[in-house]
């Protein structure tokens, strides 16, 4: 792209972007990765959210999770809109574990959405985040009474039953709070494996999630019988980073078949696009296969719930980090950054491609090593990922990096957990500040 002109990358949405036009060059397809609405800017450099990367990273230091926040919201209200003009009694609820910030939290509540928690903490946070109660889908393989109680108490709205301990739990706690009836789900297992990473995929036989199809009729037919559980309907998660439609339509039939409900949660898993070769069904794609089936097998009258979170946060961020060394090693070429799998577990847990880019030179390169700061040979942010010429003091930017870097993100090697920054057209505000030494020393007692 030549340098001093200013080009809009990516089209404004609902366009599809996970095809990019022909003909689009490497730099083109390369920031189009980033959050729709960020731009190259006439000295070559990326403007999120209106904000130069420079100008970011001289504020907040690296490394830093960038946020567009217009990306955020208007994904958002794509997929909200999307499945209520499909299916008007819905409600999406943001799957929160993908990126559980207050300052999220406080977005998508902004934008309406329910939030789905998996844990006291998560529903800490979503409270904090002035989540509406009555939106909380509560979830867990393993429920502690404290956390069921802390539902209870909140008014949560739906409790996803996983287990008969469950029901135990609910039925002890309830009985305390005389008056009080708490609506659950029953979480089916299908035996549908999804094509994703086998760390990842939760509705297969064997699974720790949820209840195989004859033990949750045994489920159903004991909460029919409660006096204080109110059995709302039935929920369905078969993974995570799923790339076709037919896992998510199969999964509706499986939950049709055991009988008729209010409600029908039918969980989350759209995969986003991290790489070029990625192609993932579009949001629009995703919900007419849902909704295609729900309308064959569903009551029309039931109330559908979906819990997106990966393809709801991960292409609105956009990790930065500095180049602290450069090293020629035979054929390979090491570039290593001031961050590392202290912020971005994914590659080394799930094996997961990211692209990146000079930010300040975007495009262009030959193949290097990105690679982080800690003490693990697998600490790789991208194998062989085209650089131009990179140097240190250059910063880096990874896109798609808003969904679970921010939930994974750790203490490794003393490594401090870097500042959360929202940026919306041309203003940033930092939503998480970064850790500091004295925090890493806060929990110590000696
Ligand atoms: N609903 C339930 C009940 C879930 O367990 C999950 C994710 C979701 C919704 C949202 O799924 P999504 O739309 O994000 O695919 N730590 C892994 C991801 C684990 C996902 C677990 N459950 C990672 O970093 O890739």
């Amino acid at each position: 792209m030549p340098r001093g002109t200013t080009t809009t990358v990516s089209p404004a949405e609902p366009l599809d972007r996970t095809r990019p036009p022909a003909g689009s060059s490497a730099t083109e397809r390369l920031a189009g990765l980033f959050p729709p609405g960020t731009t190259v800017g006439p000295d070559g450099a990326l403007v999120i959210g209106g904000c130069h990367v420079e100008e970011l990273a001289e504020r907040y230091g690296t490394p830093a999770l960038v946020v567009d926040e217009n990306a955020l919201r208007a994904r958002a209200r794509r997929y909200a809109d999307g499945l209520a003009d499909r299916w008007p009694n819905s409600r999406v609820a943001f799957a929160s574990k993908a990126f559980p910030c207050t300052g999220v939290y406080r977005v998508l509540s902004d934008e309406g959405l329910g939030i789905d928690v998996a844990s006291g903490g998560e529903l800490t946070l979503a409270l904090a985040g002035g989540a509406d109660p009555e939106g909380l889908v509560v979830h867990g393989n393993a429920k502690t009474e404290e956390e069921l109680r802390m539902a209870v108490d909140a008014g949560a709205g739906l409790i996803v039953i996983d287990n008969f301990d469950d029901i135990d739990r609910l039925e002890r706690i309830l009985a305390e709070t005389r008056g009080r009836e708490q609506g659950v789900l029953v979480r089916v297992t299908p035996d549908i494996r999804p094509d994703t990473h086998e760390a990842i995929t939760t509705g297969q036989r064997g699974s720790k999630f949820g209840l195989l199809v004859d033990q949750a009729r045994e489920a159903i037919a004991r909460l029919r019988g409660s006096d204080r559980l109110r059995l709302d309907g039935v929920h369905v998660h078969v993974g995570s980073q799923i790339l076709d439609t037919e896992p998510f339509a199969r999964a509706v039939e499986a939950v049709a078949e055991l009988g008729e409900f209010a409600v029908y949660d039918l969980g989350g898993g759209l995969g986003a696009r991290y790489t070029y070769d990625d192609r993932p069904p579009t949001v629009e794609e995703y919900l007419d296969a849902l909704v295609g089936v729900a309308r064959r097998v569903l009551p029309a009258k039931a109330r559908v719930v979906i819990e997106p979170g990966r393809s709801m946060v991960a292409e609105a961020g956009v990790s930065l980090y500095r180049v602290v060394t450069v090293k020629h090693s035979g054929a390979e070429t090491f570039v290593a950054v001031d961050g590392g799998m202290g912020d971005n577990l994914e590659v080394s847990l799930y094996g997961q491609r990211f692209e990146a880019a000079v930010a300040t030179r975007v495009g262009g390169g030959r193949p290097v090593r990105l690679v982080g700061r800690h003490c693990e040979s697998g600490d790789v942010l991208s194998a062989g990922v085209p650089l131009p010429d990179p140097r240190p003091g250059d910063l880096i930017a990874v896109p798609v990096t808003g969904a679970y870097t921010y939930s994974l993100s750790n203490n490794y090697n003393g490594a401090r957990r870097p500042p959360v920054v929202m940026c919306r057209d041309g203003e940033s505000r930092p939503v998480v500040r970064r850790e500091t030494y004295e925090d890493l020393m806060r929990r110590d007692l000696v």
